[in-house]
């Protein structure tokens, strides 16, 4: 039985390669052969992954947009600053266990980046004062947009696929780990570039939110993306249990008491973390209580500080142990069963590829902030989001290929610096001797 919509909605919609995903790979690395791309490819990645990034910060976002807005800077800029972005990453990929990166999951998202890299070179030498260029140049960001818009799953199919056939270890999980945050980082970022300027320069305003510049919010009401996420969630939620946890939110602003609380931010970033941790204890909520008479309900706090924006919610759906915790966060220990294997679990419609929290905390990051889980077992968790309450400390978090994130994937199995509990603790004490 296919399952509805809504419930793909709560896991995110699961994705596997298709025989004509196969079809494409192949008709794709023809055309490269012949285009003479392939040669290419790694000499300007190599060119490109010389350059470090250059983060930008929220007020350079909003400048770009201004009224002074310039295609052709930005043009300029993006034109140089997505290949560096795009081939530092590619020099990570590169470094990924040979058996994953031998997965065709693999094998087509490789192929997507060295097309966009090399669609992209082909700019460096462009007129700037040439309208036409201009406008390829942002059709050419749409293509590359959508060529990318399943990078996540197919990413997270690959690691599925490399599980089921060779296991975990610890120090693949490291790596792996230490990877694809890099890697989903990276993405988040070139994806707000591209945003940024097909949405400035397309010639149109936005009717619904006539203020925003691209995809920013210079005045993002976060008390009503709370809301909105909430409401969807609850909605997901009686769909599913018939039934959901009633929210209670409660707003703080120190700086100017009583007034709204206001932040430059990206709504559609803010709205995903939320809608996931409501999701998230929506469930622990309603699984935990289902012999109660009444749901315990959902508190979210939000304060306004001089330095942190927080927002916490907490649930009381019975907690994860510490133990856990870490491995929610986790790409290859996630807790869901693989998308394949769903069909008989229990739980299985409400739980994807275990992604929602992991790439929310890096939403969070993305722009110096962070997501936290504080959980007290037997009773709830509660969720921290923490972001910058100022414009201008909200930078974009970049990673950059270099010696150091070398050093990450050279790890090797070593020895833990810490004592191993032993399973048969010495018999030291005076009445175990006597035993
Ligand atoms: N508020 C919570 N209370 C209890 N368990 C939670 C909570 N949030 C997350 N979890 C646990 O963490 C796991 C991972 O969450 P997430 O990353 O959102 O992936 P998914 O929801 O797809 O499983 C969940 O499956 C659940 O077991
Ligand atoms: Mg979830």
């Amino acid at each position: 039985m296919s399952q509805p919509r809504f419930l793909r909605l709560f896991q995110g919609s699961t994705h596997s390669l298709t025989a004509l995903c196969k079809v494409c790979i192949m008709r794709f690395a023809q055309l490269l052969l012949k285009s003479g791309f392939v040669a290419g490819i790694p000499k300007q990645v190599e060119r490109f992954s010389k350059f470090s990034p250059s983060p930008l910060s929220m007020k350079q976002f909003l400048d770009f947009g201004s009224a002074n807005a310039c295609e052709k800077t930005s043009f300029v800029f993006l034109r140089q600053e997505l290949p560096v972005r795009l081939a530092n990453i590619m020099k990570e990929i590169d470094f990924l266990p040979d058996k994953l990166l031998g997965t065709p999951s693999l094998k087509l998202l490789t192929s997507w980046y060295s097309q966009s890299l090399m669609e992209l070179v082909d700019f460096l030498e462009k007129d700037p004062d040439d309208k036409n260029v201009l406008t390829n140049f942002t059709k050419t960001l749409v293509n590359i947009r959508n060529r990318h818009n399943n990078v996540v799953h197919t990413m997270a199919q690959g690691v599925v696929e490399f599980k089921e056939a060779f296991g975990v270890d610890p120090v693949t999980n490291q790596n792996v780990q230490y990877f694809l945050d890099r890697f989903y980082m990276s993405r988040i970022s070139t994806r707000m570039l591209m945003n940024q300027h097909t949405l400035i320069f397309d010639g149109s305003v936005n009717p619904a939110h006539p203020k925003h510049i691209g995809s920013i919010d210079p005045s993002c009401d976060v008390v009503e993306v709370v809301k909105d996420a909430y409401e969807t969630s609850k909605m997901l939620c009686e769909q599913y249990y018939l039934t959901s946890p009633d929210m209670q939110i409660t707003e703080l602003n120190s700086k100017n008491p009583g007034q709204p609380l206001h932040i430059v931010y990206v709504p559609s970033h803010l709205y995903h973390m939320l809608f996931e941790l409501f999701k998230n204890a929506m469930r622990a909520t309603v699984e935990t209580h289902e012999m109660s008479p009444a749901l315990p309900p959902i508190k979210v706090r939000v304060a306004l500080g001089s330095e942190d924006l927080t927002i916490k919610m907490s649930d009381r759906g019975g907690g994860v142990p510490l133990r856990k915790i870490e491995r929610l966060f986790s790409y290859m220990y996630s807790t869901a069963p693989s998308p394949v294997h769903v069909d008989n679990s229990r739980n299985a419609p409400l739980a994807g590829f275990g992604y929602g929290l992991p790439i929310s905390r890096l939403y969070a990051k993305y722009f110096q902030g962070d997501l936290q889980l504080y959980s007290m077992e037997g009773f709830g968790t509660s969720a921290v989001i923490y972001l910058k309450a100022l414009s201008s400390e909200s930078v974009e978090r970049l990673p950059v290929f270099n010696k150091s994130a070398l050093r990450h994937y050279q790890s090797t199995t070593e020895a833990d610096d810490w004592c191993m509990p032993s399973r048969d603790p010495k018999k030291l004490g005076k009445y175990e001797r006597t035993q």
